[in-house]
């Protein structure tokens, strides 16, 4: 059976191309987050809580919301009156930018799918610190974990990728409680070679030596378009550099389970995603003892239950709200 989002506000959202519906619903939960009125008729979806303690943070229950839909840190009341258990803002770059050339987010609903080329648009470190900060001095900061996610700007090179993250780095640490590092969407040319051993290492170490006197978690998020043998020595890395936790799964390039006509260059997020993601996730638990956050396909009770019982602690939503609606955090948690 259908929920109240998937009759009423799925239809009108899909009547738009998905970026302006994006749009609107950002401009919509922006606003209602300056407002205590209609922050307090969105907690009407909350689901019961499900305490949890991870790496030094408490979580009021395990469903986060997924870097990409907040990139700016626009809504953060407003997810957590939803009832997020923590929020993922970004991924935010040292410089603002305007990222690809649109069209850029498509929907393959026959396949509870998203196909996206984003290429991280968002309005830099600075104006992101700037807005959290004012956040913080309203009174309305979220009781929930937030994370800050981050990434290289486009017009950095590669070689001076370290300090690209480092200045986004320093400008957000203080608003975060844990960080995520960025090193797997697929949209921002050779980002992905920050998942190679050495470049990894020297990232890790270098955001490791600025932690100052009160350390924030550090988080990897991953592709899953590793090998196995890739995977390895990244574990190994983040073992040896006291890495919080893994974020497994950012989207993915294998558009395989896609049919040509409706394909697209980007990243594949949704139901498609979900095995290989999964498996991902099971795999890291095999292997290591790092925590797990578990991002890629989950779109109901059973995909959610699924990732732990392959391992993950937390989970991430993204392209499952956009087709279900925050009612998916409720049918989750009920069957938890
Ligand atoms: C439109 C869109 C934009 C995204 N932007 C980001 C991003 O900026 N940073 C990031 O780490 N992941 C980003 N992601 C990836 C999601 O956070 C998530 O890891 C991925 O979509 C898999 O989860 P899902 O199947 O639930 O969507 C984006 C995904 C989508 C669909």
């Amino acid at each position: 059976m259908k929920n109240g989002y998937e009759l009423f506000v799925r239809p009108l959202l899909f009547s738009l191309d998905p970026e302006t519906a994006h749009h609107v619903t950002m401009r919509l939960l922006g606003g209602a987050s300056h407002f205590d009125v209609a922050l307090h008729a969105i907690r009407s979806f909350q689901p019961p809580a499900k305490p949890k303690t991870l790496f030094g943070l408490k979580f009021p229950n395990p469903i986060g919301l997924a870097a990409g839909l907040d990139k700016n840190g626009v809504a953060l009341s407003a997810w957590a009156a939803l009832g997020f258990g923590f929020i993922e803002i970004g991924t935010v770059t040292a410089k603002a930018q305007p990222g690809n050339p649109k069209p850029r987010i498509f929907r393959l609903p026959a396949q509870q799918a998203l196909i996206n080329r984003l290429g991280f648009n968002n309005d830099g470190a600075k104006v992101v610190a700037e807005r959290l900060h004012r956040l913080r001095d309203s009174g309305r900061w979220p009781a929930v974990p937030v994370g800050i996610n981050i990434g290289k700007s486009r017009a950095t090179p590669l070689e001076q990728a370290r300090d690209d993250y480092l200045c986004s780095f320093r400008l957000l640490r203080d608003f975060a409680d844990y960080i995520a590092l960025n090193v797997s969407s697929p949209n921002t040319p050779g980002l992905r070679e920050l998942q190679e051993p050495q470049r990894l290492s020297e990232l890790l170490h270098a955001v490791g030596c600025e932690a100052g006197a009160t350390p924030k978690p550090v988080v990897v998020k991953i592709s899953p378009d590793l090998s196995d043998a890739e995977l390895r020595p990244i574990l190994a890395v983040c073992e040896e550099n006291g890495v919080a936790g893994i974020i497994a799964t950012n989207t993915t390039l294998d558009h395989s389970s896609i049919p040509p006509q409706l394909d697209q260059a980007g990243g594949l997020s949704g139901a498609p995603l979900r095995e290989k993601s999964t498996s991902f996730v099971r795999e890291i638990a095999a292997r290591s003892t790092i925590p797990i956050i578990a991002s890629g396909g989950i779109c109901d009770a059973h995909s959610a239950h699924e990732k732990f019982q392959a391992g993950a602690q937390l989970i991430q939503l993204y392209t499952g709200l956009v087709y279900r609606g925050p009612q998916l955090l409720r049918e989750i948690m009920d069957k938890l």
